[in-house]
């Protein structure tokens, strides 16, 4: 027996000021995104931006269901958008920015377990790292340098 350790390194910015030009920008449209988020049952909202390397931005909000299960995350609505409008493209970047409606959410909202694979998905597809940047409404921004780094051990169409 040994052990294996994993780990990742994510870069934690204080808050939106701190961020580059252009992701700052990108995170504003997760932002105008997150405004058109259907979220009536759980009246959490969430907004995600995609940058392509074809220079589109593709922006996606949280869709639900009165039947719960079918309703779709931001991260996935968004980079599924992107896949069927533009399926030679390369998702660049990805921002994301989440909060309730009924608090104010000051930490960094990481992407679910389904997005991360998802995400996943794409980021093996297009063989080149999706950076992604998440944050609350206000406050600190995580960036991480690739969806690898957010889901160690991922399952992909290598072993199939
Ligand atoms: N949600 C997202 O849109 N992205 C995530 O990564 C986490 C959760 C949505 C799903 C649901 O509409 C609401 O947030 C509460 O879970």
């Amino acid at each position: 027996m040994k052990e294996v350790k994993i780990e990742s390194v994510l870069q934690v910015y204080d808050n939106l000021d701190e961020l580059p030009n252009d992701i700052a920008e990108l995170m504003k449209k997760a932002f105008d995104a997150r405004q058109k988020s259907y979220s009536p049952y759980s009246n959490f909202s969430v907004g995600a931006a995609l940058l392509l390397n074809n220079g589109k931005i593709i922006t996606g909000s949280n869709q639900e269901n009165a039947s719960y299960p079918s309703g779709l995350c931001a991260e996935r609505t968004a980079i599924y958008y992107a896949g069927s409008q533009y399926p030679d493209a390369k998702v660049l970047k990805m921002a994301i920015t989440a909060g309730s409606k009924l608090k104010t959410t000051v930490t960094p909202i990481p992407p679910c377990g389904a997005c991360r694979q998802a995400i996943a998905e794409y980021e093996v597809k297009q063989n080149a790292p999706i950076e992604i940047y998440f944050m609350g409404e206000t406050g600190r921004v995580v960036k991480s340098d690739s969806l690898a780094n957010l889901l160690p051990l991922v399952f992909d169409k290598s072993v199939l």
